[in-house]
């Protein structure tokens, strides 16, 4: 099911109107489809299900409370990178032992509270968090249950190279050839229960070959580690599964599936999979005004009352998300403009040179497939308080945050006297 789609030429998300949201919960707005959410997630975990798989949801792709409670709903787990996090996750349902907790920079305080919350691993990511981890294990009586994020050196075909992860010249992970030697130095101490092995190569990879070129290096790694005498139970083949932003195939799960569980079923291992933006980026869209058309210099400027501080991936990583008219008008010309917000940068865009029909002040419209890394990404820069966010369940929707205010702007700064 599309979650997202005309009927009589008007915008809906599933039953529902996109102006009858606007209406109750004005603009901008972003709308996340539960069908969708559930849809994808009950996708991913059939077509890994021959191996056991722990889907741990990416919570930085959105960590909405309402969507975290449909990921716990459906029997997944999440994939954290901070206390914040392990907060959002737990609060929504999602058990201890459901959560993986991955990231370079985790401080003593973060890594206290999962091990308190009995988190089903710890993706370790340097020799010094190794040392941390064990030595608050030991002195909160615990056994800290870990991976080593190995870096495979893979390159990832990534749209922007700051999403690209798997190779050797980023902060992310232990390097492959140091991997033996620091797995052989954490099965000796007393803190630590090597449990698995994991690598993440990047974010919106939409080719199977460089997640099997990763994962086939880690299975060569997985035979040497059982010759240690290490006792595997799980490999994680992190996110990074990529959705269709342009009408381009997105990867299919089956697909997916169909590559790597050949590969990782030899080793018995049970497997983990951290997507993020598979489930939330086609599930959400933002909904936003349009202000002002105005043309300069020969370029038509389509100005929104949503900007880059509700949306920052145009800007940030020079991503293309479609604009869709609220009403679908056939009969309407085409226009190349630029679709901006009301944020004093120059790179505050939400679409250059886009063909479109021609917008109107005042008419709605829609970014499309911008549940991942949108609201999560979102702040209030040039002191313009965060969009509301609505759940829509068939013909039901619901407010999951209400739009800040001017008040909520200040409430933590402290005045002096
Ligand atoms: C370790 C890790 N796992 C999972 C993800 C989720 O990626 P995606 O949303 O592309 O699935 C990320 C994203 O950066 C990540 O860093």
């Amino acid at each position: 099911m599309e979650p997202f789609g005309y009927r009589d030429e008007r915008l809906h998300c599933e039953a529902v109107a996109a102006s009858k949201l606007v209406a109750a919960y004005g603009t901008p707005l972003y709308v996340y489809s539960a069908g969708a959410i559930r849809g994808r997630l009950s996708e991913l975990a059939g077509a890994f299900a021959t191996l056991d798989p722990l889907l741990a949801y990416s919570v930085k792709s959105n960590g909405n409370l309402a969507v975290l409670r449909l990921v716990a709903a459906a029997g997944a787990g999440a994939d954290i990178v901070s206390g914040g996090e392990l907060y959002r996750a737990r609060l929504a349902g999602i058990p201890g032992e459901r959560i993986v907790f991955s990231g370079v920079g985790k401080t003593v305080s973060e890594l206290a509270m999962a091990l308190r919350e009995g988190i089903y691993a710890f993706n370790v990511e340097s020799a010094g968090e190794l040392e941390a981890l064990n030595e608050l294990a030991i002195a909160l009586g615990v056994r800290a249950r870990m991976a080593l994020r190995v870096n495979p050196d893979v390159l990832s075909p990534t749209p922007h190279h700051y999403t690209a992860t798997g190779h050797s010249t980023t902060k992310f992970g232990i390097p492959f050839e140091e991997a033996r030697a620091l797995y052989r130095h954490a099965g000796g101490l007393p803190g630590i229960d090597v449990r698995g092995i994991d690598v993440h190569i990047g974010s919106q990879i939409l080719d199977v070959a460089p997640f099997q070129r990763a994962v086939q290096r880690v299975v060569e790694l997985v035979a040497d580690l059982r010759a240690d005498g290490h006792r595997l139970e799980f490999l994680d083949v992190g996110g990074g599964f990529g959705v269709s932003y342009t009408g381009e195939p997105g990867l299919v799960p089956r697909d997916f599936a169909d590559a790597l569980v050949p590969l990782v079923r030899p080793t018995g291992l049970r497997i983990v999979l951290e997507p993020g933006r598979y489930v939330s980026g086609p599930a959400g869209l933002l909904l936003a005004r349009v202000l002002y058309v105005k043309r300069m210099a020969g370029k038509t400027y389509v100005i929104t009352d949503a900007g880059m501080n509700d949306l920052l991936r145009p800007s940030h990583y020079a991503s293309y998300h479609r604009i869709l008219p609220e009403h679908h008008d056939p009969g309407r010309p085409e226009v190349v403009v630029d679709v901006v917000g009301p944020i004093c940068e120059s790179g505050d865009f939400l679409a250059l040179d886009r063909r479109m029909p021609h917008p109107e002040p005042g008419e709605l419209l829609a970014v499309d497939t911008a549940g991942a890394y949108g609201f999560s990404m979102a702040s209030t820069y040039n002191a313009r308080p965060r969009a509301a966010e609505v759940l829509v369940d068939g013909a039901q929707h619901h407010l999951v945050r209400r739009r800040e205010t001017y008040a909520d702007l200040v409430l933590p700064e402290v005045e002096l006297a």
